[in-house]
């Protein structure tokens, strides 16, 4: 089916996937309507039903939106309610807690099934165990981990005592773990042995030893330490504790501490366009809240769903529908250790099959990856497995392509299957932009609506709405409930970078470009706005990479931009100013390996540039501003269309690379 044929489908309310809509949560576009216009007739109305409907509360709220200490919104401030609870006593009080919570395929393929009565026990002793060990209310715990229950069990222990977790990817490096403790001076650390990745073990304990020795991390008093492969590791007496054995000494019950609806929950780091990331801080209860409702929209989440979400714990997408969103709504997950190519690029479809997944949602890297693998290996294409249990597919993270897109539909889904392209970031909590599977007609490329509550825009930069048909900046234009609440330990830059004051001071700024379609008013998303790259769905500032570059005793200057990268979607071309004569030859590629091993050691691997060149200078305007457009046209290999006439050395172009 072409975009043509979807768009013409528009009128007719069940669209492309009828047999979806007769059965869903919200079936066909008047039902959508309707919600929507429930919010636009009352918005605190609307939204305090949903919180009272996704959440049980322990002392109900009487206030809905506090909109007075803009754009600091509060929402429920008053109510109480415990996450974990909601997550796991609560499933189990209605039932016996014998159903399954998480299904565990580790990346050897064994697999581990726990209750929602067996997790909750786990979650009970550890939350007792870091009781034990002097962690409480308000206090930061950093979680590096690798995917596992017990990253899951380590995140809900937090909750239950009021603790904040701030989960650091396991790909990241001791520096960057580093920055993350020192910023927030957490209190304790977990982490692991080792992760298992692609058959490989890859450390995390001697990462995490080396990061607590570079200093600014006298807060940490402990470093819970779970048994993932059994292998030799550094052990500092007492500091570390296995968190098998604290959790053996402990019982089974633990009481939730009911904590105000605006209790942090968590801070994760997100890039921005200055070097420093940003820890993002959100509140409780209106995080909650989003994950639940996003579940039954846009999953559609029924009771006999098997949901997986394949992204990694470290993301908010892994924190929204791994940790919280599947586990609020008592549903039965999947939780992958491993990766996609391993031990072949079958694995998530063999997996799919395997576990009889009905709700899958993963990355446009992964599916681009996974689309190459299966022309070179046909054996590991979808259409070799039942796939027949799918229903609802989705995507998240980067902008998909309608080529990809429609591979996705056509051989994951089998041509019936909602594809759900769904927009969000880490600080909007969970999805905003995304169709409904059973009302919104789909087109390829396109994350289509709204979903209801949520007022997103296309305005220009004074704030002004720019017509359907053109480009501008996304805006959300009125608080929800997810939104972030602050910019851990930097009010001001929260409030600097997401609302600022040329769009009036209360208009929340994605940093996305995006456009609406003339006729159908869907969204789509054009990429960033700022120096953020996108890198296989990973966000990276180019400030980062460059100051990470500039760090090398060899590098003078940096400058890094984004090239288009048709497996990684966005791909990081540096360069570089060496501070003795340009590396040349040999030695240049020597230098260029050493760098791309440097960026490594400094953020984590995912940050390593694919290309880097070296020149006498770079490009800079009088004021001495980096032409960064300039070196985008020659990353891209364009013909320079700029007036480069300012430009005091020349030749250094034709160093940098001139179209070839
Ligand atoms: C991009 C990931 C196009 C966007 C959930 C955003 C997307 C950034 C989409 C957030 C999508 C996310 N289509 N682009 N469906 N979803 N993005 O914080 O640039 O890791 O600002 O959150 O990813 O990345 P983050």
């Amino acid at each position: 089916m072409s975009a043509n044929d979807l768009r013409h489908q528009e009128s007719d309310t069940l669209g492309p996937h009828a047999g979806i809509a007769a059965a869903a949560n919200v079936s066909g576009m008047d039902a959508y309507r309707a919600l929507v216009a429930e919010a636009e007739r009352d918005y605190e109305g609307f939204w305090a039903g949903r919180a009272r409907a996704m959440l049980d509360w322990h002392k109900p709220f009487s206030k809905v939106l506090d909109e007075s200490n803009a754009p600091f919104y509060t929402w429920f401030e008053d109510g109480e309610l415990n996450a974990s609870y909601n997550c796991l006593d609560r499933h189990v009080e209605r039932s016996d807690g014998s159903r399954t919570a998480i299904i565990f395929e580790a990346d050897d393929g064994a697999v581990t099934a726990v209750s929602y009565a067996e997790l909750l026990a786990r979650v009970c002793r550890f939350a007792n165990a870091l009781k034990a060990y002097g962690v409480g209310k308000g206090d930061r715990v950093v979680v590096y981990m690798p995917m596992s229950i017990e990253a899951v069990v380590a995140m809900q222990a937090c909750t239950r005592i009021g603790a904040i977790h701030s989960v650091v990817f396991g790909g990241f490096s001791a520096k960057s773990l580093n920055e993350r403790i020192a910023d927030l001076g957490a209190v304790a650390l977990v982490t692991a042995d080792e992760q298992m990745r692609g058959g490989r073990p890859l450390p995390l304990k001697g990462i995490a030893d080396e990061a607590l020795g570079m200093g600014h991390c006298d807060s940490v008093q402990h470093v819970f330490v779970y048994r993932r492969t059994g292998a030799r590791i550094g052990w500092n007496s007492p500091r570390d504790v296995w968190m098998h054995e604290a959790m053996a000494a402990q019982s089974t019950q633990c009481e939730p501490q009911w904590l105000g609806a605006e209790h942090p929950l968590f801070v994760l780091y997100t890039s921005g366009s200055t070097g420093k990331p940003k820890g993002v801080q959100h509140a409780a209860a209106g995080y909650l809240l989003w994950a639940a409702q996003t579940m039954h929209w846009t999953f559609d989440l029924k009771q006999n769903d098997v949901f997986w979400c394949t992204a990694d714990i470290g993301w908010i997408t892994g924190h929204t529908y791994i940790a919280y969103g599947p586990l609020l709504c008592g549903a039965t997950q999947i939780l992958f250790e491993g990766v996609p190519v391993y031990p072949d690029a079958g694995r998530f479809w063999r997996m799919i099959e395997r576990h009889r997944v009905s709700l899958f949602y993963t990355a446009p890297t992964a599916i681009r990856a996974l689309i190459k693998a299966s022309h070179e290996n046909p054996d590991t294409h979808p259409g070799r497995f039942d796939l027949s249990t799918l229903r609802v597919i989705g995507t998240a993270g980067e902008p998909i392509n309608p080529q990809v897109w429609q591979w996705y539909y056509e051989h994951v889904g089998n041509d019936r299957c909602a594809v759900v392209d769904t927009w969000w970031q880490t600080e909007t909590g969970g999805q905003l932009i995304a169709p409904l599977p059973g009302a919104t007609p789909l087109v390829p490329g396109a994350c289509t609506l709204p979903l209801p509550g949520i007022c997103a825009a296309v305005v220009d930069e004074t704030g002004q709405a720019v017509p359907h048909g053109h480009g501008g900046l996304l805006v959300v234009t009125r608080p929800w409930p997810a939104m972030l609440r602050t910019v851990w330990a930097d009010p001001e830059r929260f409030r600097k970078t997401y609302f600022p004051a040329e769009l009036g001071g209360a208009t929340y700024l994605a940093g996305d470009g995006a456009m609406r379609d003339a006729h159908t008013g869907y969204f789509t998303i054009t990429g960033r706005i700022d120096d953020v790259l996108n890198v296989s769905g990973h966000r990276l500032g180019t400030m980062a990479i460059e100051s990470a570059l500039v760090a090398h005793p060899g590098v003078a200057e940096a400058a890094v931009v984004g090239c288009p990268d048709a497996l990684t979607g966005e791909a990081i071309v540096a360069f570089v100013v060496w501070k003795s004569a340009r590396p040349e030859g040999v030695f240049a590629a020597q230098m260029a390996a050493e760098l791309c091993a440097w960026v490594a050691s400094e953020i984590g691997p995912i940050a390593k540039p694919k290309e880097i060149r070296f020149g006498d200078n770079l490009p800079k305007t009088r004021s001495g501003k980096i032409m960064r457009r300039l070196l985008r046209a020659l990353a891209n290999g364009e013909p320079i269309t700029q007036d480069v006439s300012t430009l005091e050395n020349a030749a250094v172009l034709e160093q940098l690379g001139l179209p070839r």
